[in-house]
């Protein structure tokens, strides 16, 4: 293991943009770590590649490391949220792993890690994952040990820390909505997987296979590395995916690994695999790690300590995605199993796509038991995100309206700050309740809740005027709002288009879609705050601001100055302050 110094030319922090220095000099923030190493046969397989169990080690230790610098005292991993793995690493390259620790709650603080692969002879750099695990101080008297906060400097880490909040309601929500799926019933009626005649039994995919917890595979106070535990799954999952894939198969990704326990030196680990489904170019593999001690050893469960699921692929020998034959599933296990992997499946699609805030394709997605939070994350993170980027020009400045466009690969968007005299939190619930609007925005004709997923996440149905001769418009949007718990930072409101099968599109009206909107509110004094209203233009929301966008009309500065008016003149908020 090597500390490095300094950064890899060009490369960024997950919380922040690297810096030079020495990892634990003076140039470093603490909570920030870099491991670099340089992949060597005995890191590798047959072929010659990185194995992902050694990948997992590395990435755990650089994480653990990071938090203990920033907690002070030692750490073990409670949970790594789902890998992505884009890029497989050689031997003779470099592997450069960044860890930041982005946030501390209270005994937890989750570290953002960032891995690229170095060529040293084309000097080229390929990202492999990016990956976010949370770790709880634990020093060796168990009494709980309260974190202190991280210091945020760069407007990356403020973004991160906020961003770490709602991933952290996404993680302790993942088994609700796993448990929500299971319940209503994951399988949809496959005819073709009735019929299909050439299903295969997986029994032959089973694994079974023992380790010895030594001193080498724990820390100084006798815990095993969350890491080694995730490597040696790895390695009899990958022995089970190879037995259904006739060949070597790859790790693609994996989904959450939680530790549930801990387990120490002289523990016996017992782990088991099986292929619990396929999908067309896929296999989810299942592995169930349980920890004996040397009494317990003759009963016949041990300590839960893992459940993870892992996905692989492998290549035919012209270097396609082999097809996999769709499984038998015939035991009530395997039946559970079977469905459980296709519940799995839908989650992982949705955190990959819905968590992530690039422009998407589809703008609005459906709402669904399974994808609450997935959904409610991306509102919240899109607009946080929206706002911190740089180059914002600003087109049109009042006393107290200032109003700035920012285009990006042919995307514009519109930034309205108004400067408001009235509380910060004040300013929040009038926004936040949508009921409200058409008291000051004239784009909205009506606005009722036509469902409630608790007090902060709510989906409305608004009308809009029609524009040059079209219909009326409509549209179902998502609101997500956020209370600020840390002084300095903004009440966030997000606004985003959603599908619900109960209102669909309908004759009357023209269903126009919002990709990304809402305000931010800063507090600027007792009775003074900043509000600001961001837009990602989309070709429905378009017609309403583009003739203030040409100059033929001062559309947004009067709807601006209405909100202002609005703000600073309503009741106050009695019910709610
Ligand atoms: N993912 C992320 N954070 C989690 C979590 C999970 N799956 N489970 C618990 N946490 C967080 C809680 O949110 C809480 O955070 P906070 O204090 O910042 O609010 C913190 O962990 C403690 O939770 P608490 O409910 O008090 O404790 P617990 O009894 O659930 O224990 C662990 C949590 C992680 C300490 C416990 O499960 C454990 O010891 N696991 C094994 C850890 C280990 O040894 N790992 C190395 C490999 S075995
Ligand atoms: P579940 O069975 O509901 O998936 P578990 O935590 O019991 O949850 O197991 C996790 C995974 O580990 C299973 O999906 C399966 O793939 C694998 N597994 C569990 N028990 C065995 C076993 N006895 N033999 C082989 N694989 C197993």
């Amino acid at each position: 293991m090597l500390l490095s110094g300094g950064a890899p030319h060009g490369l960024d922090w997950v919380g922040g943009p690297c810096r030079e220095g020495s990892a634990l000099s003076s140039g470093y923030e603490k909570g920030e770590v870099q491991m670099c190493h340089t992949v060597y046969p005995w890191h590798s397989n047959h072929r010659g590649e990185l194995s992902a169990g050694q990948l997992l080690t590395w990435v755990d230790t650089t994480a653990c490391l990071a938090a203990e610098r920033h907690a002070g005292v030692s750490c073990v991993t409670a949970s790594v949220d789902d890998i992505q793995i884009e890029e497989t690493a050689r031997v003779g390259q470099n592997i450069c792993i960044k860890a930041k620790v982005n946030r501390a709650f209270n005994t937890s603080m989750e570290v953002g890690i960032k891995v690229e692969i170095e060529d040293p002879f084309t000097n080229l750099q390929k990202h492999v994952c990016t990956a976010f695990s949370t770790y709880v101080a634990k020093p060796a008297a168990s009494k709980k040990v309260y974190l202190k906060p991280v210091r945020l400097q760069l407007s990356q880490d403020h973004l991160e820390y906020s961003l770490a909040a709602e991933r952290r309601r996404i993680r302790l929500y993942h088994e609700d909505a796993y448990s929500n799926l299971m319940e209503e019933g994951c399988t949809i009626y496959d005819a073709e997987w009735e019929n299909d005649q050439n299903k295969i039994l997986t029994d032959s995919t089973r694994v079974e296979s023992i380790e010895l917890v030594l001193p080498p595979h724990a820390n100084h106070q006798g815990n095993t590395f969350g890491g080694q535990i995730m490597a040696w799954m790895e390695t009899v999952a990958n022995i089970s995916a190879s037995r259904l894939c006739r060949t070597h198969a790859t790790l693609k990704s994996v989904d959450m690994f939680k530790f549930r326990g801990p387990s120490t030196v002289g523990d016996r680990l017992l782990f088991r695999a099986i292929v619990n489904n396929t999908f067309q170019k896929s296999v989810e593999v299942g592995v169930r790690v349980e920890a004996f001690n040397c009494e317990e050893w003759t009963g016949a469960n041990g300590r839960h300590i893992n459940s993870a699921f892992l996905i692989y692929q492998a290549l035919n020998s012209k270097g396609e995605y082999r097809m996999f034959p769709r499984v038998k599933a015939s035991t009530k296990d395997s039946i559970r199993r079977f469905r459980g992997a296709i519940a799995r499946r839908k989650i992982r699609v949705a955190r990959k796509y819905i968590l992530s805030t690039k422009q998407e394709k589809n703008i609005s997605h459906p709402w669904d038991k399974g994808n609450q939070a997935y959904l409610s994350y991306n509102n919240i993170a899109t607009l946080s995100v929206l706002a911190a980027n740089n180059g914002w020009e600003l087109s049109s400045t009042l006393p107290n309206i200032r109003i700035c466009t920012h285009e990006e690969n042919d995307i514009l968007s519109i930034k309205v700050e108004m400067q408001v005299k009235v509380q910060s939190q004040q300013a929040y619930f009038l926004l936040s309740d949508l009921g409200l609007r058409p008291n000051w925005d004239m784009h909205y004709l009506s606005c009722e809740v036509i469902e409630t997923a608790g007090e902060d996440d709510k989906i409305f149905h608004i009308t809009s005027p029609p524009v040059k001769q079209s219909k009326s418009r409509d549209f179902v949007i998502l609101m997500s709002r956020r209370y600020t718990s840390k002084q300095g930072d903004p009440y966030v409101i997000a606004m985003r288009s959603v599908t619900l099968a109960s209102h669909p599109p309908t004759t009357e009206y023209l269903r126009s879609e919002v990709q990304c909107a809402g305000f931010l509110i800063h507090s600027l004094g007792k009775d003074l705050c900043q509000v600001c209203y961001l837009n990602q233009l989309t070709p429905g929301i378009l017609p309403y601001v583009e003739e203030n966008l040409t100059g033929w009309s001062n559309s947004i500065e009067e709807t601006a100055s209405s909100c202002i008016k609005f703000l600073e003149t309503a009741q106050v908020y009695t019910t709610l302050l």
